[in-house]
């Protein structure tokens, strides 16, 4: 819009000169008030979406402290198959307060679920999942990534954002190989969760990450 603002001027400047047209004065200040117009709304715009991404990253950064204090908490306490309920059903619920206190949609998803009615990909979300191994395969950080942008959803928006999860030694007990999994934890896994793909991982890979669903014309609920 505002590029399109600035070409009419030109065009119609351009006009003005050949054909020796003297254009309104009124006609050229609507212009000029157009793109000023077009400018303000842009910069409002990218102060928005600012704003939207910071929220974003605090409130994933909430997620992930949340529940990792709850884990290593439990796990010191009573031990990893007690420790099995804090991401069973500790992690969801924080996800959920998340979700319902922002008007947004906030989860953990990964390409191998565990939990495969929570945890599943949608298609932006394995593009992006895709994105972050490619660039950890050149040498980046999961812990220095994020992704956000602004999608249209059948003339929907929403800001999308997404935080990888790496895993880390204390993952291992429940997500690494078939010797790094206590028997009980396996055991109760596999009760719970016969068709787990969450398994094999090894400490540094891309275990899914926190993403984020923010409708825009939802307005941010606090200030962050
Ligand atoms: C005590 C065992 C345990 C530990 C330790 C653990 N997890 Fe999990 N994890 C689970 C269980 C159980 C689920 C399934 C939760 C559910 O039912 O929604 C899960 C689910 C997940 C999910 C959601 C996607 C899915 O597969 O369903 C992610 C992401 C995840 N874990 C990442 C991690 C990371 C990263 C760590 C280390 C910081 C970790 N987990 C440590 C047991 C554990």
């Amino acid at each position: 819009m505002y590029i399109l603002g600035i070409s009419n001027i030109i065009a119609v400047s351009k006009l003005n000169r050949k054909n020796n047209v003297s254009i309104s004065k009124n006609f050229l200040i609507h212009q000029i008030i157009f793109v000023g117009l077009m400018l303000v709304t842009s910069a409002v715009l990218a102060d928005e979406l600012t704003e939207r991404e910071q929220a974003a990253d605090q409130v994933s950064e909430q997620f992930i402290k949340q529940l990792g204090g709850h884990l290593k908490k439990e796990m010191q306490a009573n031990g990893p198959v007690q420790a099995i309920t804090v991401c069973k059903e500790i992690a969801p619920q924080i996800a959920n307060q998340l979700s319902n206190e922002n008007g947004w949609s906030v989860t953990r998803v990964t390409t191998k679920p565990r939990n495969s009615l929570l945890g599943a990909t949608d298609m932006w979300e394995r593009k992006t999942l895709a994105e972050f191994e490619a660039a950890a395969a050149k040498g980046e950080k999961y812990s220095e990534m994020k992704k956000s942008v602004v999608v249209d959803e059948d003339g929907k928006f929403y800001l999308r954002y997404m935080k990888p999860l790496a895993i880390k030694p204390i993952c291992l007990t429940c997500h690494g190989s078939e010797e790094q999994i206590p028997a009980p934890v396996k055991s109760e896994l596999v009760k719970l969760y016969p068709f787990d793909q969450a398994k094999g991982y090894k400490v540094g890979e891309l275990r899914g990450a926190v993403s984020i669903k923010q409708p825009m014309d939802v307005p941010l609920y606090k200030k962050f």
